[in-house]
């Protein structure tokens, strides 16, 4: 007789990303612009703070492709105080240099839903009635921070909930974009289910868990605001 375990939802995944008007975020192997300082502190910001709300310990995970990897200061990664999945289609032979030492865990995966199953796997949450074991960690939100080929598979996946943009005003050089059809909503307040919408200021900044995320913000000469977009139903 043969048994089926059923597999617990994938969880939901937030896209976080910078782009130009037109949508690009890469050339070259790195971020086109310099790095904008501010943005850049937010990021780890939302990446690292748990759930708002949530009563056990947590870590959140960031999951990036092999070449976003590769495009991290070597001394910057594996991202610190998250779980760093990078996703590959070697990921059995692949080698993550920068992980020598490191007390943050980094999962090669060979797709980002093997990724999710060994997160899911590894960091267990608690049974509501179970008391979490001292120094035990359950997997918090899940975060897709790029590339483009990454961000395209992810956008595919049903459990695809959120995405944070970061609207740069100004155009550079790039040679790698954000795909179509979700960023350009332009005036589109939300429609049926599986469509993308975006959230107010407010609802942006709950999820976040901080105050002061919209509106336009300036750093050097670059003019650039956050938003958040959701897909409906989820
Ligand atoms: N502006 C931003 O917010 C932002 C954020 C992140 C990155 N970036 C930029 O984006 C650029 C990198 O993006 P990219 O699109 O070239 O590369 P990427 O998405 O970071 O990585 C691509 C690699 O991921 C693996 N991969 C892709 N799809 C896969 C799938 N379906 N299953 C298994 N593995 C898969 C493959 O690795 P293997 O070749 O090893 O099989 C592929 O070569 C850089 O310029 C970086 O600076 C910008």
């Amino acid at each position: 007789m043969s048994t089926t375990t059923s597999m617990p939802p994938l969880p939901t995944l937030t896209l976080i990303v910078a782009t130009t008007p037109s949508l690009g975020i890469g050339l070259r192997g790195t971020l086109p612009w310099s790095p904008l300082k501010a943005d850049l502190a937010f990021f780890a910001r939302v990446t690292k703070r748990a759930p708002p709300g949530s009563t056990i310990k947590t870590k959140n995970a960031v999951v990036m492709g092999r070449k976003t990897w590769e495009s991290l200061p070597p001394k910057a990664r594996p991202l610190k105080g998250r779980m760093n999945v990078v996703v590959s289609r070697n990921a059995q032979t692949l080698q993550l240099p920068g992980n020598e030492g490191s007390q943050e865990p980094v999962i090669a995966a060979g797709s980002i839903e093997e990724g999710l199953r060994i997160l899911q796997d590894t960091y267990p949450a608690p049974e509501p009635e179970e008391e979490q074991e001292k120094d035990k960690l359950a997997l918090g939100r899940v975060f897709v921070i790029g590339g483009a080929e990454i961000y395209k598979a992810a956008l595919e996946m049903e459990c695809c909930a959120r995405v944070l943009w970061t609207r740069l005003r100004g155009e550079w050089e790039c040679d790698v974009h954000f795909p179509k059809g979700v960023l350009d909503i332009e005036g589109k307040e939300g429609g049926g289910e599986g469509e993308w919408a975006e959230r107010s200021i407010g609802e942006m900044e709950k999820w976040v868990g901080e105050d002061g995320v919209g509106g336009l913000k300036k750093e050097g000469e670059v003019e650039f605001e956050v938003m958040m977009l959701e897909k409906e139903g989820i």
